[in-house]
């Protein structure tokens, strides 16, 4: 598996987390987040990152900012793109079995660095679930298509 990371400036503690986290699993990954500085725009981080997941370039991706809200919207914004903003472990688990989630947002501002590795790790580990739920996305990839 192939994992882009990417962050705002306001990301950067759970960014580190989840790239530890990354290590330790053995899963190669790409970090595209800002220098963190100074003040960005989280669409500058987004909208790239998530076009290279739905290039096919990466499997996933993992984008942080204040509170995953604004990378999720962005993210979304690009086709292909199912990104999950998630600040808790059971629906890290079922965005991965039900909706085959291929982004995973979270907040910096909202949940601590040690849940968000929780959080990754599940969403990493767990699996589509395929049967009805493919369906369904089918009819998001389909409303995409118009
Ligand atoms: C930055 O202050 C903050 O607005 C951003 O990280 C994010 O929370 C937006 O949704």
């Amino acid at each position: 598996m192939k994992v882009i990371i990417t962050a705002d400036h306001a990301g950067m503690t759970i960014r580190n987390e989840v790239k530890n986290l990354l290590d330790e699993m053995g899963i190669d990954y790409v970090d595209t987040g800002c220098d963190c500085q100074s003040s960005v725009d989280y669409p500058d981080y987004a909208l790239p990152a998530a076009e290279r997941v739905a290039s096919g370039e990466f499997d996933r991706g993992i984008f942080i900012c204040g509170t995953g809200i604004g990378m999720s919207i962005s993210a979304n914004k690009v086709k292909g793109i199912r990104c999950a903003l998630v600040h808790d472990v059971y629906t890290a688990k079922l965005t991965r079995q039900h909706n085959d989630s291929n982004v995973l947002a979270m907040g910096e501002r909202v949940i601590g660095p040690g849940l968000a590795r929780e959080i990754a790790k599940s969403w990493l580990e767990s699996e589509f679930d395929g049967g009805r739920h493919a369906n369904r996305i089918g009819k998001i990839s389909t409303y995409e298509d118009k």
